[in-house]
């Protein structure tokens, strides 16, 4: 068998022609444009390159955003002071804080200070508390956006045994709820799981975020799996990768997405959805 490709590029540029439409019925209506503040924190290249992808998808489909680049001697008091204004600056619909932020900064501390309403990452352990409890608000970008891959290509989670691997906050924990919430079966692996290859062959559907290039092989996937790669690594010949063997895998697989072209171009719509949906919860209020 020969794995179908799912093509992230071209279903996120579906979502995104949807919500620049939304965001001209808007401006007909006379709302003002959603906008997304964007904090980045230091100098990390890959990081940079993240947070200009964000602000150029703002700009295509008609958001503001409005830019806060800090240098890496930036106090944790001094971020948190950003963040109180921005919460409360009518202006801006959704904050995002790119990570990681330097070491000297609590991370937790600063994602808990962004008002949940504003929380377009879903990071915040009010929105990661409704996601787990079936009342999902602003749900976290990159498992979101697998779950609308899967829509979109018609794979349906319901009853099928559903493997996550990697169990970080951004990725795998809140992938393991969204798949949860979709009624599938399903299995978190991590650093301590003792038989990795076992639990992969056991999967309908295989959701890697490790950030190891070909972690996964391809002889592990289950005949017929669904796999889908979050990795994303840059290899010596700068050439990007994910966290599973592809030409193997793609051999074993039914569907599975590529790196790049895959989910990474998903986090970005979701990410725009996410800050609709927060200009329309902030017109609402
Ligand atoms: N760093 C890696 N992924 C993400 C993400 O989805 N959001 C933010 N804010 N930082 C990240």
């Amino acid at each position: 068998m020969t794995a179908q490709i799912i093509d992230g590029k071209k279903v996120a540029q579906e979502r995104l022609a949807a919500i620049a439409q939304a965001v001209s019925q808007r401006r007909a209506a006379g709302r003002k444009n959603p906008c997304l503040a964007v904090v980045l924190v230091g100098d990390d290249p890959a990081s940079a390159v993240y947070v200009r992808n964000k602000k150029i998808a703002c700009g295509q489909v008609g958001f503001d955003s409005r830019s806060h680049e800090m240098s890496a001697s930036t106090t944790e008091a001094e971020l948190l002071s950003l963040i109180d204004s921005l919460n409360t600056d009518p202006a801006v619909d959704g904050i995002l804080v790119q990570l990681p932020l330097p070491v000297h900064i609590d991370s937790q501390k600063v994602l808990e200070r962004i008002l949940p309403h504003k929380d377009v990452d879903g990071f915040h352990p009010y929105n990661v508390g409704r996601l787990a409890v079936k009342m999902p608000l602003m749900r976290p970008c990159t498992p979101k956006g697998v779950m609308t891959l899967l829509e979109a290509y018609n794979i349906d989670p319901v009853g099928k045994k559903a493997v996550v691997v990697g169990a970080s906050n951004i990725v795998g924990r809140p992938q393991a709820l969204e798949l949860l919430l979709a009624r599938a079966t399903v299995t978190i692996c991590h650093s301590a799981t003792t038989d990795l290859a076992a639990e992969v062959a056991s999967a309908d559907i295989v959701v890697v975020g490790v950030g190891k290039p070909g972690f996964i092989k391809g002889e592990w996937i289950k005949p017929g799996a669904v796999v889908i790669d979050v990795g994303i690594n840059r290899q010596p010949d700068g050439k990007l990768c994910g966290d599973v063997e592809f030409n193997s895998a793609r051999e074993r697989a039914s569907w599975i997405t590529p790196v790049p072209g895959g989910v990474g171009p998903m986090t970005i719509a979701t990410l725009l959805e996410n800050t609709l949906t927060a200009a329309l919860m902030h017109d609402a209020n």
